[in-house]
């Protein structure tokens, strides 16, 4: 089965026209590419609850801190096609950087608060870019449903926080991280992780499980995590950026899970900054 890609915002409007008159549901799928089971679970989430589908995949250059990191995402769009034929999924919208962010460009969408902690202090603009183009995302593909993996937790409070605030009549729904069979994450990022460090990333989730249940005993959380912090760098980790306990609601650091709460961390390993949360 062929995938109806999509370049040029003409086409792919004239396509949302034709579903909104049809009175149908648009479900978006933001993504940027080098597509895995996570994303295709986002997919299958979005058929099950929307007349069409679009999926986007767009390397969005305002939401990288470090232009390395922008240089070597991995970019594979052919095979990304070739995951979503057996989908049917309605358009692929794949625009360019000029298309996106043409000549002139000058607007930023900021989000304050849930912004100011964890990756929003690691990776400084990041969340801007995020949301800047989400926004875009959100008006471009008039979706009325939006699905996004709970893997990046911190970024889907941003942009229910974003789409709320702008009145963007679209219902952000958060879907669970998909695993690996060894517990780690899937990520785009995992396709950079050599040999030896794929080996060591599924300690990232063993050892935030060990803290999860620490602290479900009620055992002090900074043990915990200099526990945690230790074993990660002796299996080469390193720096161990931030392993949180936040609100679920308003990402507030907390000594014990009183609230709903999640564990969250960030940690850089053979050059790749992996993250991941889970429920506590
Ligand atoms: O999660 C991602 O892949 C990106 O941050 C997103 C939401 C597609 C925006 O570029």
């Amino acid at each position: 089965m062929n995938v109806p890609i999509v370049r040029d915002l003409a086409g792919l409007r004239a396509l949302t026209r034709t579903w909104q008159r049809a009175g149908e549901v648009i479900g978006v799928v933001p993504t940027m590419g080098a597509l895995h089971a996570g994303h295709l679970s986002l997919v299958e989430a979005a058929k099950a609850r929307a007349d069409r589908v679009i999926v986007t995949i767009f390397v969005n250059p305002k939401q990288f801190n470090n232009p390395e990191d922008l240089a070597n995402y991995p970019r594979t769009e052919d095979e990304d096609a070739r995951k979503l034929a057996p989908y049917g999924v309605d358009a692929v919208w794949v625009p360019d950087g000029d298309t996106m962010y043409p000549g002139g460009f000058a607007t930023t969408v900021a989000v304050s608060g849930l912004t100011e902690v964890m990756d929003g202090v690691h990776r400084p603009g990041h969340f801007e870019g995020v949301a800047t183009v989400v926004a875009k995302l959100f008006l471009q593909s008039q979706a009325d449903l939006a699905f996004f993996g709970e893997k990046d937790f911190q970024q889907l409070q941003v942009v229910r926080r974003m789409a709320a605030d702008l009145n963007i009549p679209i219902e952000v729904i958060g879907c669970p991280t998909v695993r690996e069979s060894d517990g780690l994450a899937m990520s785009s990022r995992n396709l950079l992780l050599h040999e030896q460090a794929r080996a060591a990333a599924p300690a990232l989730h063993e050892q935030m499980q060990k803290m999860a249940e620490g602290i479900r005993q009620g055992k002090p959380i900074a043990t915990l995590e200099a526990q945690a912090r230790a074993q990660l760098e002796a299996v080469g980790f390193g720096p161990v950026e931030y392993l949180d306990l936040r609100s679920v609601d308003d990402l507030a650091r907390l000594e014990t899970a009183d609230r709903p709460a999640r564990l969250f961390a960030a940690a850089h390993l053979g050059g790749v900054r992996l993250i991941d949360n889970i429920a506590v």
